[in-house]
């Protein structure tokens, strides 16, 4: 199927199999590799992307199936710098291996863009979604906290 998909404010145009996710769309065909693959099932987070600013399992998305504006971790990245979260993440020692932190960046500033979370609780509980087997959480938590105050 010929598909053309909104991603990171541009539309690509590719022939796929409808088979096809999101996920293996992004990484196989237009080299944006910045989201990673994990479990390929939906438990971990690790290929979380953005579809208009809601966070989204790229992996459980069939590429032609997607409405709306696809955004990746490439695409929060100011030409200029690091988004606030991503700096945050860095203060705080948001990562060890790293292998999760883009879809853990990608879940937190959809948090902090939309208001949402409060609390300490309420972070992590927002954030459940997404696995750390380095078990950065509270470092995560506290670099969620940093970018919420602006204190970057
Ligand atoms: S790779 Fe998608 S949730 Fe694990
Ligand atoms: S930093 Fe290693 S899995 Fe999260």
């Amino acid at each position: 199927m010929r598909i053309a998909v909104r991603v990171n404010g541009e539309t690509r145009d590719l022939t796929i199999d409808p088979r096809v996710t999101l996920l293996d769309a992004l990484r196989e065909r237009l080299g944006l590799t910045g989201t990673k693959k994990g479990c390929d099932r939906g438990q971990c987070g690790a290929c979380t992307v953005h579809v208009d600013g809601r966070p989204t399992l790229s992996c459980l998305t069939l590429a032609g199936a997607v409405r709306g504006e696809v955004t990746t971790v490439e695409g929060i990245t100011p030409s200029d710098g690091l988004d606030p979260v991503q700096q945050a993440f860095i203060d705080c020692d948001g990562f060890q291996c790293g292998f999760c932190t883009s879809g853990q960046v990608m879940s937190a500033v959809a948090l902090v863009r939309r208001g949402e979370a409060r609390t300490d609780d309420e972070i992590r509980e927002f954030m459940s979604g997404n696995i750390c087997r380095c078990a950065a959480y509270p470092n995560i938590v506290a670099a969620i906290r940093q970018a919420q105050e602006g204190g970057v």
